[in-house]
């Protein structure tokens, strides 16, 4: 009998047919709608392998009813949507997808930053609903991006390919990090700065860090009281590190200039969110990764790390316990 494997969202065809060899393949087919967890519950039941999104949360609950579960490879670098440790009780083993999108979600974030610097989408909607009347001196002002101070919280793989972008444009570049790496401070010209500061001193703030509990809504009304009036927060890490609330306030009160969210607390983000009625942020559906050659990167990893562990070989990108 071959180890079965459920996934909990259309993948391509490439990888099917590269799993379907040695597995017995099921597969949830709706392509833009979650898995409903009463299916995943009873999916999970006699598989051996778990492919999912980081949209699908693999908690405890689910954990337990799987029988013979051996792996959980997640189709994202980020894995807070899987109780790792319930997993690991288990002796689960749970993957990710590092490194394969590092580029891509730098290249998004400093795009996203550059749309929101220069207010390129509500100047587009202006032009389109026949606004533009003539070109006046101060009309659709932005912020520069040149040489101004780029502030990054969380200096992963990411965070690192952004302060490539960001050299590129003459910024003068501060990270706060769990932990400072001073090698890199050197190899890329960057200054650590604790989180108050660089708060304080950044045009922009660039949240790349992973989610987890413990920063939960580590950008909140006090932390966005201490940044400049002109500066702009990014969020494409997780909507969980930025209170809303907060931010919805500070943006329409002024206390800061501007927002570009690739991602939210709950997504897909609600339409009548208080965020989206505010012409000073940019919002994109959590696109960090998204380019062809990116997804199809990911996928296959994900697809690699299962056959590894199945077969009884280590897995490439395993997810440790901290
Ligand atoms: C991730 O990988 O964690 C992203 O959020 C989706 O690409």
């Amino acid at each position: 009998m071959k180890p079965k494997i459920y996934i909990t969202r259309m993948l391509p065809n490439e990888i099917i047919d590269k799993l379907s060899g040695d597995f017995d393949v099921r597969m949830w087919e709706e392509e833009d709608i979650p898995v409903p967890k009463e299916v995943l519950l009873k999916e999970i039941e006699d598989v051996d392998g778990l492919i999912c999104l980081f949209t699908e949360t693999i908690d405890e609950e689910v954990i337990k009813k799987a029988h013979n579960l051996k792996v959980i490879s997640n189709v994202a670098v980020g894995y807070n949507n899987i109780d790792i440790e319930a997993a690991a009780k288990r002796d689960i083993i749970v993957t990710n997808t590092p490194g394969v999108l590092t580029e891509t979600t730098a290249d998004l974030t400093f795009a996203l930053l550059m749309a929101t610097a220069r207010r390129v989408v509500e100047a587009s909607d202006y032009l389109r609903r026949g606004e533009w009347g003539s070109w006046s001196m101060m009309q659709l002002t932005g912020q520069d991006i040149y040489g101004a101070t780029m502030g990054i919280i969380g200096l992963g793989r990411i965070g690192e390919a952004l302060v490539k972008r960001a050299k590129g444009f003459d910024m003068k570049v501060l990270y706060h990090n769990r932990t400072r790496k001073l090698e890199k401070e050197q190899e890329l010209g960057i200054h650590y700065v604790e989180l108050k500061d660089l708060l304080e001193q950044s045009d922009y703030v660039c949240l790349l860090l992973p989610y987890s509990p413990e920063v939960h809504h580590l950008i909140g009304k006090e932390e966005l009281s201490l940044m400049k009036n002109d500066a702009i927060l990014i969020n494409s890490g997780r909507g969980g590190l930025v209170d809303e609330d907060a931010l919805f306030h500070a943006l329409k009160d002024g206390e800061i200039w501007a927002a570009g969210l690739d991602v939210f607390e709950q997504e897909p983000v609600p339409v009548d969110h208080p965020l989206l009625t505010l012409p000073n942020v940019v919002t994109l559906p959590h696109i960090g990764s998204a380019s062809v050659k990116t997804r199809m990167r990911m996928a296959h990893l994900a697809a690699d790390n299962m056959i590894n562990v199945l077969k009884g070989n280590e897995p490439i990108t395993p997810v440790f316990l901290i």
